[in-house]
């Protein structure tokens, strides 16, 4: 993860239009991070992430930026709703799991580098099992000629089989290597680990009942796992996970506002709400959280918390929690040109989905300039007329324009479709400009 803040918000630029100053807080938090670990590590002990409370109120993109962010990153990357976790002790999934989570997601990040590592280790022993199969061994004490003659046979099948023209023969092959995992991550490690020891020995068990005929193809995959247990070390992947996980780690705790209790609803809110709440202050301040691959410290995990703030203020979150947020960014509102920007200049912008969609039909969609703007307009028109839903209210809106072309698509087989500004406001100015109707239609 080296790169510069300005990078990383060139990279969201594409996906996230505006909200600036939300960028540039995550960018420069990612970069302290990457800055931190180049020092000695007494100082890297002392330099503690700012964690960050990103507040916006309903679809302007807050969810959206940890998403670009979460498929960008190298890092060990979650994101989880805390609306989900309940209070120790209750049924449901309690705050400790997110660490465990975090955990098994940098395993899978490091399990990848080292295959990627091991490629050709891995790509040899499934050629040779495959060839095993294929070919009958040679029976002991054979002449010198025959084991010359037999080697070059087994040279000559092995690339066959690489070049993927045995993929239809069908051999026999024992599967019980291949164990499943348990990653339940709600489970107390002791309890996952029981588990699989149990998992472990009916594999043993199962063992000549596992052998199974799979085609070539088929065995490529599957032994391509169990090349991949036994040529990587399992115990270096995972102290490294963990140690990447303790000093990279990242969680995006959205919804964070559900789980503030406001003075105005109180009474219907649920006490556990408070509880959730205290069962993050150790884990977001830094604590010890046991998982099955070894104890983790959770002080340098940085923790990015999202929420609307609708109904609740950041006020209403417990005063310790509040203090472990300290940097608080504001996402904006949008207004009608951030809709048309985010109508025409990101990439898998919702005009191209549709465009793409309609393209299966063989019809091609024209969005024409003015029709954009009409869109946006409206858009922004009905988030002030009723909710403010945010860019979500383009779904809504493009969904009632297009609806009638999209079921009647095969009659405009081969043909292009213009939607036109009138288009847009034949389909919308009733709808939008009539409160009821828009509060169920948009
Ligand atoms: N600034 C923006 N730029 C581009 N797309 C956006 C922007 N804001 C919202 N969107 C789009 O709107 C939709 C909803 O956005 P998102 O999920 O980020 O909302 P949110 O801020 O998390 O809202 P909520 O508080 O309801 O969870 C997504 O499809 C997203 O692509
Ligand atoms: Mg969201």
């Amino acid at each position: 993860m080296d790169m510069t803040p300005k990078e990383i918000v060139e990279y969201l630029d594409k996906y996230v239009i505006g909200q600036k100053n939300a960028k540039k807080t995550i960018a420069l938090a990612l970069r302290t991070r990457y800055r931190r670990m180049q020092l000695n590590e007494t100082l890297q002990r002392e330099i503690t992430p700012k964690n960050i409370l990103m507040i916006g109120s309903t679809g302007v993109g807050k969810t959206e930026i940890s998403r670009r962010l979460a498929r960008m990153m190298k890092v060990p990357f979650i994101k989880v709703e805390a609306s989900k976790y309940t209070e120790v002790g209750f049924v449901g999934r309690d705050v400790e799991s997110m660490i465990r989570d975090l955990v098994v997601n940098a395993i899978s990040i490091v399990k990848a580098e080292k295959e990627e590592e091991n490629r050709e280790k891995i790509n040899n022993y499934v050629i040779n099992r495959i060839t095993e199969k294929l070919l009958p061994p040679l029976p002991k004490g054979a002449s010198e000629s025959k084991q010359d003659d037999y080697q070059r046979l087994l040279e000559a099948m092995e690339k066959r089989v690489e070049d993927g023209e045995m993929d239809d023969k069908i051999i026999e092959l024992e599967v019980a290597q291949l164990q499943v995992e348990f990653d339940d991550t709600n489970l107390p490690p002791e309890m996952a680990k029981v588990q699989e020891s149990f998992s472990k020995v009916f594999a043993q068990i199962n063992k000549e009942d596992n052998k199974r005929e799979v085609s070539v193809k088929d065995a490529k995959v599957l032994l391509r796992q169990e090349a991949a247990s036994k040529l990587i070390d399992n115990s270096s992947i995972n102290a490294e996970a963990l140690k990447r996980a303790e000093n990279g780690g990242i969680i995006f705790l959205d919804e964070i506002d559900k789980i503030a209790l406001s003075e105005k609803s109180q009474g219907r809110n649920d006490p556990s709400k408070e509880g959730v709440q205290r069962d993050l202050l150790p884990i977001v301040e830094g604590s010890s959280v046991s998982t099955k691959y070894g104890t983790i410290n959770t002080d340098h995990i940085l923790f990015i918390a999202a929420g609307a703030f609708h109904v609740s203020k950041p006020s209403d979150l417990i005063p310790e929690l509040q203090g472990r947020f300290p940097l608080r960014v504001e996402l904006e509102s949008l207004t009608e040109d951030t809709l048309y920007a985010i109508l025409t200049q990101t990439d898998n912008s919702l005009l191209k989905q549709y465009e793409a969609l309609l393209g299966v039909e063989g019809m091609e969609l024209v969005f024409e300039d003015d029709a954009i703007r009409s869109i946006a307009k409206l858009s922004h028109r009905a988030n002030e007329l009723t909710e403010d839903i945010g860019a979500r209210r383009l779904h809504t809106v493009l969904e009632k324009i297009l609806e009638d072309i999209s079921f009647d698509a095969d009659e405009y087989k081969g043909k292009e479709f213009k939607v036109t500004a009138e288009l847009v406001h034949e389909k919308l100015d009733e709808v939008v400009e009539d409160d009821d109707l828009s509060r169920y239609i948009l």
